[in-house]
């Protein structure tokens, strides 16, 4: 991507048919968690298929600010030579955007006896890093850090003891903090989630040998990692990123005519809620070529231009999905009725305020929003002759999956729609621009 095409306005417009078959990039999820356990574990781990976007970059240079050799070895291949265990960084750890990358590398790090100072950009320091701070701070960790558990922060780790926590809110990063805490705490750890999240991090600890049980426990698990667990070094393949195969097939959705195939999709149970939803809405999906790979699901995903009805999205549904509302919101603009979600608080709380985002954008795009503390509703009415109206610039607040949503919109809408801060798309999907338009989508850097 050029300079230019980072710091521009980028443009979406209607366009024909979109066609084409493509690779989504690699899990986001799973590429954070590739790089920390190679770095956990003895010996040598090789990835493939690592996302390399800005947010995994910064993991993987963590990795090494805590002792790993971390090598580029070609496009998507790392290699990472874990010394079994952390050592403390001679600098501060900036973790850029990523979420992902702070809370869990904090976890990996509590485990041992360092002390190690986080930052992030705007957004990661507005973040609440409380959700993971009280558990590690239950199991013996302590830190200074700003006002609300904000970064920057530092962190004293080391001497951790036993604990077992359940989850106030359904988050697969607090989990799986605690769980690569409890790999050097004194008795293991014990995580209870109320709803099931996703769990690349207990198949990932498999993996790399270690023993993780699972009991299912109502609607949620409880997780135990016994104590004595030691990682080794090995192969990863990371399968394509479904909360970025998602605009490529919504854009097929929404946009007449189209055909896309997206290859080797993760299909994990814990993260189809997208597919699930948009299956109930009507549109033509189809799997093929089912397979195992890694330990996890992967398929042939293809999506054909469907006549969507709006739904009431089940609210349980929340944690398989909670990455996918913006793009389900712009294929609710383009359904016949209201699709209602609710029970997704935790969107507020993202890289952006994404229900209060998602409402001013569509809105300025002349959809009818209606925005509740814990639901969005969405209006579709294209059936009864009400186009999406687009002719809009957006706000994204840096939020890059806020910012491709509504490039997703302008393919359909009836006027372009123009989105601020498009450099930010690089932190989960730097091939967007140059794939998307490989597929007939016209989206220009202005
Ligand atoms: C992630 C978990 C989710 C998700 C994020 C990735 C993960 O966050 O939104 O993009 O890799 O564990 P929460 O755990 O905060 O729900």
């Amino acid at each position: 991507m050029t300079a230019a095409q980072m710091t521009a306005q980028w443009v979406s417009k209607r366009c024909g048919p979109l066609k084409g078959v493509l690779r989504a990039p690699g899990d986001k999820s799973i590429s954070h968690r590739a790089l920390i356990l190679g770095a956990l574990a003895h010996g040598v781990t090789h990835v493939e298929g690592l996302l390399e976007g800005e947010d995994v970059k910064r993991t993987a240079q963590a990795m090494a600010a805590f002792g790993a050799g971390v090598e580029r070895l070609g496009e998507g291949h790392w290699r990472i030579a874990g010394k079994g265990g952390f050592a403390e960084p001679a600098d501060v750890i900036d973790c850029g955007n990523a979420g992902t990358g702070v809370r869990l590398i904090m976890g990996a790090a509590a485990g041992f006896d360092l002390v190690a100072t986080f930052t992030g950009d705007a957004s990661l320091r507005g973040r609440p890093m409380n959700r993971v701070l009280k558990p590690l701070g239950e199991m013996g960790a302590s830190w200074v850090c700003r006002a609300g558990g904000r970064l920057p922060l530092t962190l004293k780790g080391g001497n951790l003891a036993r604990v077992a926590y359940r989850l106030p809110e359904p988050s697969a990063q607090v989990k799986s903090a605690i769980l690569l805490a409890g790999l050097h705490a004194d008795g293991g750890v014990e995580v209870i989630e109320p709803q099931a999240t996703r769990d690349h991090t207990e198949r990932m600890l498999r993996a790399f040998g270690a023993q993780v049980d699972v009991a299912e426990d109502g609607a949620g698990r409880r997780i135990v990692l016994p104590a004595g667990q030691s990682l080794t070094g090995t192969r990863v393949r990371v399968p394509g990123d479904p909360s970025s195969a998602a605009f490529a097939l919504v854009a097929a959705l929404i946009t007449p005519g189209s055909v896309v195939t997206v290859e080797g999709m993760l299909l994990n149970p814990l993260r189809i809620g997208l597919l699930e939803t948009l299956g109930d809405m009507g549109a033509d999906l189809s799997v093929t070529n089912l397979r195992e790979e890694g330990g996890e699901s992967v398929a042939d995903i293809t999506a054909r231009y469907s006549a969507l009805t709006g739904v009431e999205v089940p609210p349980e549904r929340a944690p398989s999905m909670i990455d996918e509302y913006p793009i389900l919101a712009v294929a609710a603009a383009f359904a016949e009725g209201p699709t209602t979600m609710r029970g997704i608080g935790e969107m507020r709380v993202k890289e952006s305020d994404r229900i209060a985002l998602m409402a001013a954008g569509l809105s300025a795009c002349g959809v009818t929003v209606e925005e509740g503390p814990d639901s969005l509703t969405v209006v579709g009415s294209v059936r009864g002759n009400h186009p999406v109206a687009g002719g809009a610039l957006v706000t994204t607040h840096g939020d890059h999956r806020i910012a491709m949503s509504h490039l997703i919109l302008g393919l359909a809408a009836d006027r372009p729609v123009a989105v601020d801060e498009p450099g930010m798309i690089a932190t989960s999907f730097p091939g967007f621009l140059d794939l998307m338009r490989s597929l007939g989508a016209d989206i220009e850097a202005s």
